[in-house]
């Protein structure tokens, strides 16, 4: 049985101060969240990870990017051992709002995913095709592609750790969110892409999300799908009353 997972990106968002707040007020549900087997967590900016870490402990805490070397001259950017030393397991890679802006590749994704592992750490692999693949029929193609090359000389162990999660750029921040069928019909898409290419046993263990324009109205539609484990959500994952929101609603 997979675990749900509700987990919310900050982008770039939220001061020190409004991330202890936050944090401050999250450490009561996510003891709710944990006694319903409910997973919750957040990814707040690289500036902000370890107040929240020092605040709420127990609750999932992920960057939203890191460099796939432990050290080196690569102005501007954060290894894992860094991440590591404050507490921080997990990071999101691949956001489509990094590919776009910063050119990040399944591959450099493939790259970081196999240093998270190294360091028994959990990616959150992004994935998900623009308005024009959606309106030319080409996006099962497309985010097969994106999971092929991402996961590319993992063992099934490894895979069997990584959280996917299936993001259509139409759909993130626009308000238009995928209907349940759509959302549905690629993670199990994804799902059937992972069992092709290692079994069904290991496609069955890997926690997969929906996410763009997800909502406390909306959210318990999309886990309620078989294929669909949790949601990676933007904007309603900013306000805690509305965090709280979207998590009550799926308890
Ligand atoms: P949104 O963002 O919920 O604001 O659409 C989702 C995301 O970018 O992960």
């Amino acid at each position: 049985m997979r675990r749900k997972l509700l987990m919310g990106n900050w982008k770039m968002n939220k001061t020190t101060v409004e991330t202890k707040e936050f944090a401050l007020q999250s450490v009561e549900f996510n003891k709710l969240a944990l006694e319903n087997n409910i997973d919750i967590g957040v990814a707040p900016s690289y500036v902000s990870l370890a107040t929240f870490k020092s605040v709420n402990p127990d609750m999932i805490c992920a960057a939203q990017n890191c460099h796939f070397e432990n050290n080196g001259a690569f102005t501007g950017e954060v290894s894992i051992p860094m991440l590591k030393d404050i507490n921080v397991n997990w990071v999101i890679l691949g956001h489509s709002e990094r590919r776009t802006y910063n050119n990040e590749t399944s591959a450099d994704c493939n790259l970081k995913i196999k240093a998270l592992l190294a360091n028994n750490m959990t990616a959150l692999y992004c994935c998900g095709e623009s308005l024009e693949i959606f309106e030319d029929g080409a996006t099962k193609e497309f985010v097969k592609t994106q999971i092929v090359e991402g996961l590319e000389g993992l063992t099934k162990e490894e895979v069997s750790k990584i959280v996917i999660a299936y993001e259509p750029i139409w759909s993130i921040g626009t308000g238009k969110n995928a209907s349940k069928e759509i959302a549905e019909d690629i993670c199990q898409f994804i799902r059937s892409v992972i069992a092709e290419l290692y079994d069904v046993l290991t496609s069955e263990k890997v926690r997969i999300l929906y996410g763009g324009s997800v909502k406390p109205v909306n959210v318990k539609e999309y886990l309620s799908m078989p294929n669909i484990d949790g949601a990676l959500v933007g904007g309603a994952s900013l306000a805690v009353e509305s965090f709280k929101e979207l998590l009550d609603n799926i308890l």
